[in-house]
């Protein structure tokens, strides 16, 4: 059995913690379950969860850390286990708002001396690709700045829009991406032609998109 169940909440950092809460609730439509000094704790529409979301005060924008729901707590040691071993753990933690007992990892892949991990996107699902457009409208009409309007990646064939959020991290709306729910799938490899077939419709992405990320590089 996998030891993760799923993505359980991300937070995220940003010099402007009171514009990015009025962002998430007040346009997103997300909910404060928590607050603390530097913190707040939101959930979105229709989540089981206490809190998704957590928004963090910072100098610099990007992700404080993500947060992975176990299987079960003999799941949890399991997996902490390894990360000792392997040493890539940073220690238990009593909890937070929305979770409990907590083991802190380093994520494998972020470890390029003198260049810390960015964050590209987080993305935010929504039922129907109507949801989607109106994100669009809303953004629009609270002045929330659009990046790549609707439009469809080729690989996943997800509809999607990508947008900042007023601390500068980047954010998607999204639909319609192929969910796997086959525990052993058949890995499948997207090719260099396959990615050069680009964005459904035809859409052109700004370099911004390749080349953005929170930290920014300029402030690190
Ligand atoms: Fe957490």
């Amino acid at each position: 059995m996998a030891n993760v169940a799923h993505v359980g909440h991300a937070e995220l950092l940003t010099p402007e913690l009171v514009a990015s809460q009025r962002f998430f609730v007040g346009v997103l439509g997300m909910t404060v379950v928590a607050e603390s000094a530097n913190a707040v704790y939101l959930r979105g529409y229709g989540q089981y969860q206490r809190t998704d979301l957590k928004l963090s005060a910072a100098s610099v924008a990007g992700l404080g850390h993500l947060g992975l729901r176990m299987a079960s707590g003999p799941a949890l040691e399991r997996t902490a286990s390894e990360f000792e071993a392997a040493g890539r753990g940073r220690g238990w933690i009593d909890g937070d708002v929305g979770h409990g007992r907590a083991f802190r990892f380093e994520d494998p892949s972020g470890h390029v001396p003198g260049a810390p991990p960015r964050l590209h996107h987080l993305a935010f699902w929504v039922d129907t690709r109507e949801e989607v457009l109106r994100a669009a409208d809303v953004f629009v009409d609270h002045g929330v700045t659009i990046e790549v309007p609707p439009a469809q990646h080729g690989i996943g064939s997800s509809f999607f829009l990508y947008a900042y959020e007023p601390g500068g991290n980047r954010i998607e709306v999204t639909t319609g991406a192929d969910f796997v729910y086959d525990p052993d799938p058949e890995t499948r490899t997207w090719t260099a032609a396959d990615q050069a077939r680009g964005v459904g419709w035809g859409t052109r992405f700004p370099d911004s998109w390749r080349t953005y990320g929170t930290p920014p590089v300029e402030s690190r």
